[in-house]
């Protein structure tokens, strides 16, 4: 493989492939977006990659089974080129640290998260009855991972004094029954994007929560719209001005209420 240089708008850097198909930074010519998708090899996940590939960003696609996530980007064609695959399991602390190590070894950046990795382990499971061992294994993925993730990610995010951390949550109003576990899991996800909002606001880090376009096709409101449509709010709130909004939680670039 040999090395290239490539452009977007603001950017020239020089990109190295490694043996195993991931890149590597050469030279830095000037700096650029980095971006890490949790759950990225499917779903809105995916979707959220290639939109922010599209936008020059170089992303690294966080998923549980790295196989999977070099399989995704089979589907992005040219795109590919500015996605790294590694492997991320959020309930795994390891996995955190070790993803992190990797960015600022190589990266040496994090600018943009989204956490979009996520467990629906209780659909129709009402909360009087749930095993509430399901319950913990949800707030672990949905709640600590993302928790964990944020702690760790940071530290880099402040060393640029740049961040944007985007929240992938759910308007409880779209459930109205069972998933308790769950619906618990995103209001505190929405809880916590106001905690880190408050903290990092002095940072350069804007935090902030946003329900994906949910279908009206199913009676229940559930699944999600076309995927480009639900990717729209969180590609806004990952690309925000320095002077725009944090601590809200949004749907289709409007807040509504947690
Ligand atoms: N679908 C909806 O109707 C809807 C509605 C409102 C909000 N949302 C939210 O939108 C987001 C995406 O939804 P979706 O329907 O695209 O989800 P999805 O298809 O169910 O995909 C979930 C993703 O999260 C990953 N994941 C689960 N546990 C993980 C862990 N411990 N570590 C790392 N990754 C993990 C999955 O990986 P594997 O492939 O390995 O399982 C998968 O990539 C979620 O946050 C969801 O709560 C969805």
């Amino acid at each position: 493989m040999t090395a290239r240089a490539t452009t977007d708008a603001s950017t020239l850097r020089l990109i190295i492939p490694t043996e195993s198909g991931n890149w590597r930074m050469g030279k830095t010519l000037a700096p650029q977006r980095v971006a890490v998708v949790t759950g990225g090899n499917r779903g809105l996940g995916l979707e959220l990659v290639r939109r922010l590939a599209e936008l020059g960003m170089r992303v690294v696609l966080a998923c549980r089974v790295a196989e999977h996530g070099r399989a995704a980007i089979e589907r992005l064609g040219g795109l590919a080129d500015r996605v790294a695959v590694r492997q991320l399991d959020v309930s795994d602390a390891d996995s955190i640290a070790w993803l992190v190590t990797w960015l600022d070894r190589r990266l040496g950046r994090c600018d943009v998260l989204v956490n979009n990795a996520s467990v629906l382990l209780d659909d129709d499971v009402a909360a009087a009855s749930v095993d509430l061992e399901l319950v913990r294994r949800t707030l672990e993925t949905n709640l600590f991972g993302m928790w964990q993730l944020v702690q760790a990610v940071t530290p880099l995010m402040r060393a640029g004094g740049y961040g944007r951390i985007v929240n992938i949550s759910c308007g409880l109003a779209f459930i109205p029954r069972g998933a308790s576990a769950y619906r618990v899991s995103k209001s505190a996800v929405n809880a916590l994007t106001r905690v880190f909002a408050d903290e990092l606001a002095g940072d350069g880090i804007l935090v902030n929560a946003c329900c994906p376009v949910v279908s009206v096709d199913q009676p229940d409101g559930r699944g999600l719209a076309d995927p480009s449509m639900s990717a729209d709010t969180p590609v806004w709130l990952a690309t925000l001005p320095d002077d725009g909004p944090t601590g809200d939680f949004w749907r289709s670039r409007s807040p509504i209420d947690s």
